[in-house]
C-alpha cells in the first residue's frame, strides 16, 4: 500500500531547478540502480518544476516541453518502470507553478488522468500563485479525490509549506506526505530551523501520512539550486541525515548522485539509518534534553546595541523502534567538542530498575556493551553520535 513506510527517491529540484530533460533522467535512473540506491529503498525517481511548455494545448492538457523531453513523459515513464523505479511528477494547486508554468487550479481533474495515462506513480502539488479567496484544504482534497478517480495508485505528495498547520487535517484528505515549512536550502541554519520547528509536530506523522520537512541537500556541498550560504561539513550532513531518520519523514535526495562524494554515498545508503527511517512503528523521536546559551546575535543588520539571544545547542534525542529497540542520538551544534551525558532516568530507566542499555555505535558499529544509569558522548563540533541500545538486566 502507498507509503506505509516514509517514501524514499530522488528529486531533481534542489540540484537542477530548471536544467532537466529526458538524458538526464534516464541517467539519474540508471545510476539509481547501478550505484545500490534502489537496493537501499530510494524507489521514487521525480521531476520537479520546469518540465511542461508555458502554455496548455487546444485540449486544455498539459504538455511536456519537447525541447527537453522529445519523446514525451509515457516514455520517460517506461524507461523509469523498466528499471524497477517508481516515477513522480510535479504539479502546484495554484494558477501557476512557482517557476511560472501552468498548474492544476480548476484543472485537477483531466490533469490527474493525464498523470495517471503517463504512468505517474507519485504527485508533488505545490502551493504557488494559489488565489486568495480559494479554499487552500478543499483544493488539496479536490486534488487528492481526482488522483483516486484515475484509479491508479499515486501517492499525493502535497507540499503547501505547512500553510494552515497542515499537520493538522492533510492526513484527513488523504495526503500520503506534507511538506510543513518553506524551502531547505544547503546550509546548517536552514535544515536546523526546519528540524526544530517541526518536532513538535512529528506526533501527528506515521503510516501513510507523512509530515515532509523538505528534500536532502546531503552532499549538495553547495552545488546547484538551492546554495544560499556555507558550505556544509560532513559533519553537518551527518546530522541532517540522522534527524531526517530519526524523525521518519521521506528521505528524498537532492543532490546529484552522478557526482557523489564517496562518503555521502555511504551515508545516504548506510543501512541502519535507512532502517531507523522505515520502522515499522514509525515513532518520532523524544526529546530527552537540551542545552540552551545566550550568544551574541551577530546576524541582525544595523543593531544599535549588543542583542542577545537564546539558541539551542545540544540536544539529546531517544527514538523507540520496534522489536524493543531503542536509539540514543547526540546532536553538538556547538563549532567545538563537547561532552554530552544521558540519564537513562530521563528516557524512563532509573538505575534501580535494574535494567541498562546494551549499546551499538551506529556510525562505527562499536558494541560499547551494557551501560547502567547514564551515558557520556564525546560529540566533535557540529556533529552527532547515535547508538543503537536494548534493554538488558545488569
Ligand atoms: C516551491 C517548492 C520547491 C520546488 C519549487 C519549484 O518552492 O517548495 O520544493 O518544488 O517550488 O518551483
Amino acid at each position: 500500500m502507498t507509503a506505509a513506510r516514509p517514501p524514499m527517491g530522488w528529486n531533481s529540484w534542489n540540484t537542477f531547478g530548471e536544467k532537466i530533460d529526458e538524458e538526464l533522467i534516464l541517467q539519474i535512473a540508471d545510476r539509481m540502480v547501478d550505484e545500490g540506491y534502489r537496493e537501499a529503498g530510494y524507489q521514487y525517481l521525480i521531476i520537479d518544476d520546469c518540465w511542461a511548455l508555458k502554455e496548455r494545448d487546444e485540449h486544455g492538457l498539459l504538455v511536456p516541453d519537447p525541447k527537453k523531453f522529445p519523446h514525451g513523459m509515457k516514455a520517460v515513464a517506461d524507461y523509469v518502470h523498466g528499471k524497477g523505479l517508481k516515477f513522480g511528477m510535479y504539479s502546484c494547486a495554484g494558477v501557476m507553478t512557482c517557476a511560472g508554468y501552468p498548474s492544476s487550479y480548476d484543472h485537477e481533474f483531466s490533469d490527474a488522468a493525464q498523470f495517471a495515462e503517463w504512468g505517474v506513480d507519485y504527485l508533488k502539488y505545490d502551493f504557488c500563485h494559489f488565489p486568495e479567496n480559494a479554499d487552500c484544504q478543499n483544493r488539496y482534497h479536490r486534488m487528492s479525490m481526482a488522483l483516486k478517480a484515475t484509479g491508479r495508485d499515486i501517492l499525493f505528495a502535497a507540499c503547501n509549506w505547512g500553510k494552515e498547520e497542515s499537520w493538522t487535517w492533510m492526513r484527513s484528505i488523504g495526503a500520503h506526505t506534507y511538506r510543513s515549512t518553506g524551502d531547505i536550502f544547503d546550509n546548517f541554519r536552514s535544515f536546523m530551523g526546519i528540524f526544530t520547528s517541526q518536532l513538535e509536530h512529528l506526533c501527528q506523522s506515521g503510516p501513510y501520512c507523512f509530515n515532509d520537512m523538505d528534500m536532502l541537500t546531503v552532499g549538495m556541498y553547495n552545488r546547484g539550486n538551492v546554495a544560499i550560504g556555507k558550505t556544509c561539513t560532513d559533519g553537518e550532513y551527518r546530522i541532517q541525515f540522522s534527524l531526517w531518520c530519526l524523525s521518519g519523514t521521506p528521505l528524498i535526495i537532492g543532490a546529484d548522485i552522478r557526482e557523489m562524494k564517496p562518503e555521502m554515498k555511504e551515508l545516504l545508503l548506510n543501512t541502519d539509518l535507512i532502517r531507523i527511517n522505515q520502522d515499522e512503528e514509525c515513532r518520532p523521536p523524544c526529546l530527552l534534553g537540551k542545552r540552551s546559551v545566550a550568544v551574541p546575535e551577530t546576524d541582525r543588520e544595523n543593531a544599535v546595541e549588543p542583542i542577545r539571544m537564546v539558541k539551542d545547542k545540544l540536544y539529546t534525542l531517544l527514538k523507540h523502534l520496534s522489536h524493543q529497540e531503542f536509539v540514543i542520538a547526540f546532536y553538538n551544534l556547538f563549532e567545538e567538542e563537547q561532552e554530552m551525558n544521558c540519564i537513562f532516568a530521563d528516557a524512563g530507566l532509573p538505575y534501580e530498575s535494574g535494567y541498562g542499555f546494551h549499546m551499538r555505535d551506529i556510525f562505527t558499529g562499536e558494541d560499547l556493551g551494557v551501560k547502567r544509569d547514564y551515558f557520556l558522548a564525546r560529540v566533535p563540533g557540529h556533529d552527532c553520535k547515535l547508538y543503537f541500545c536494548r534493554l538488558e538486566k545488569c
